[in-house]
Order: structure tokens, then sequence, then C-alpha cells
């Protein structure tokens, strides 16, 4: 399966060098950002090649991974799917507007093509799924970071924001991608809280979900990357495994 990148930075960086130790299960041949030096650097690691517009590389990939920005979910990810390419996007919170994401799936479905979301920085999607089929009485998620990861300066603990995950999106658009991928598949608008905390130096995510299965609570404590410490290593690592599984015959998870 041949590959394209739209958006060359931190989790591209790693997703490539796991291409390059042969890891990925699919070939990266194709490199897109409009910061082209940043496509240039990775398509050298992988004999790639860079392409100036993303239409060029349409006609040559199977599937094209978005690791740029919610915006280049609204304004690119069309453009893919109409010529039936296969997309997977990290930048979950451009799906959070509910026109967005409607009228992404009905393109999709038109040009017989799959939208693929990893599970990201975040563990318990597989039970937030699987709970979706029953009746969740709440979901919530409270997202802790430093405080420079979220752009400001701070030496106490700081509510940045609490409420419902679609009014959050304006306010962190690159925080709110753990949030959007959970509403998603819970299936309903998550409660949030996004916390400035000068005691983590990790990016954490605790979930609470109650519901007729029973209830459940996850906390995952994020390395950061070197590139771009405002995104976890574990967000480029699912997209990873999630390339690795469209050629496995047997699925595990939800
Ligand atoms: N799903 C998750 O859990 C999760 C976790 C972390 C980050 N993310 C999201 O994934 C995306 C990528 O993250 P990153 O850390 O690699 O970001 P990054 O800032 O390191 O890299 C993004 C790259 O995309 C390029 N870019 C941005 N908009 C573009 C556009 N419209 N056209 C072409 N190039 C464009 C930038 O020039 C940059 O090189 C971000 O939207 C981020 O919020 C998702």
């Amino acid at each position: 399966m041949k590959v394209g990148i739209l958006g060359c930075g931190a989790i591209a960086n790693i997703i490539t060098n796991f291409s390059q130790e042969g890891k990925l299960g699919v070939e990266i041949a194709f490199f897109y950002d409009r910061d082209m030096e940043r496509a240039e650097n990775l398509a050298s690691q992988v004999d790639g090649r860079v392409v100036l517009n993303l239409e060029d590389m349409l006609d040559e990939v199977d599937l094209v991974i978005e690791a740029a920005s919610p915006q280049a979910v609204e304004q690119m990810v069309p453009l893919i799917l109409e010529k039936g390419r296969d997309v997977l996007i990290m930048s979950v919170g451009g799906l959070m507007n509910p026109q967005i994401r409607k009228n992404l799936e009905s393109i999709a479905k038109k040009n017989n093509a799959k939208i693929h979301v990893p599970s990201g920085a975040i563990v318990g999607l597989d039970g937030m799924k699987a709970a979706s089929i029953g009746k969740i009485q709440n979901a919530t998620l409270i997202t802790r970071k430093p405080p420079r990861s979220l752009g400001i300066e701070t030496k106490e603990e700081t509510i940045l924001y609490q409420g419902k995950a679609s009014a959050a999106v304006e306010k962190f658009p690159m925080n709110i991608n753990v949030a959007a991928t959970l509403s998603i598949a819970a299936g309903m608008e998550i409660e949030v809280q996004i916390i400035a905390d000068p005691q983590v130096d990790r990016n954490m995510h605790e979930v609470r979900v109650v519901g007729d299965f029973g209830e459940f609570r996850t906390v995952t404590e994020n390395v950061r990357c070197a590139i771009n410490p405002k995104t976890s290593v574990m967000a480029a690592y699912s997209a990873i495994k999630l390339l690795n599984s469209l050629n496995e015959n047997l699925q595990v998870g939800t």
C-alpha cells in the first residue's frame, strides 16, 4: 500500500522513522507540507517525493495520513476523499463540527473511501466504543498538561476550560483531539476539563465513564514529542499500529 503524508511535523517524523525501520507495513512515498523544507527533510529520509500541491500525490497513493491541522481536515481532506483515497486523520478536533464530519462521511461513502481515526494519545477508546452500544450516563475527560504546553506561564494549577467538548475546540484546537476522538466513539459529546498543572511534566488524560455496563476509569501519562511538546508520542504510535492493522488478518480490540 502506498501512502502520502499531509503535514510533516512531529507525528509525521515518528511515523517516517518507523517506516525506515521497516515496521510500518506500508510504503510512505509522498510528502506535502506548506513548509517545503519540512517535507524535503522527511522525504530525504526514505527516498520519498515532495509534492508542491496535495493534489499531485492523489493519483499515486492509496491512503493519505493527515497530520497537519483541523483546518486541513476541513479544507483538504475532501479533496482526498473525492479521489476515492482513504485518509487517516490525526487532527480529530477538525471532526468535532457535525456538519464537517457528515460532509466528509458522505463524500467518503460516495467515493467508496474510508476515514480512519486512530485512538491517538488516549487509552480506553475500546471501552468507550463498547459502552456506546448500551447507555452511557456520563463521560468525562480531564486533561492535565504542563502550562507551557498550553501556551501559558503559571505556578499554580489552573483550570483553563470546563464544559462540552465542542465548545473547547475554538479555544484549544490543538488540545482537543482526545476529547473529539472520545466524543465520536461515545456517540455523544463528553464533558471536558483542561488543566494547566505545573506539577506534571507529561500530557495526562483521565477518562471516567459511567454507563449501564458499569464504569471505567483510565489514566494515560504521555511522554511528549521532542519536536512538538504539545503532541504525545502515543498519538504517533497509535497511527502506526492502525497502519499495521490494515494488513493484518487477525483484528484485536473493538
Ligand atoms: N489524535 C491525537 O490524539 C493527536 C495527538 C497529538 C496531535 N494531534 C494533531 O495532529 C496534528 C499534527 O500534530 P503534530 O504534532 O505533528 O503537529 P506539528 O505542528 O509538529 O506539524 C504539523 C505540520 O503540518 C503542517 N501544516 C499545518 N497545516 C497545514 C496545511 N493546511 N497544509 C499543509 N501543511 C500544513 C505544518 O507546517 C507542520 O509542518 C495536529 O493537528 C495535532 O493537533 C492529534
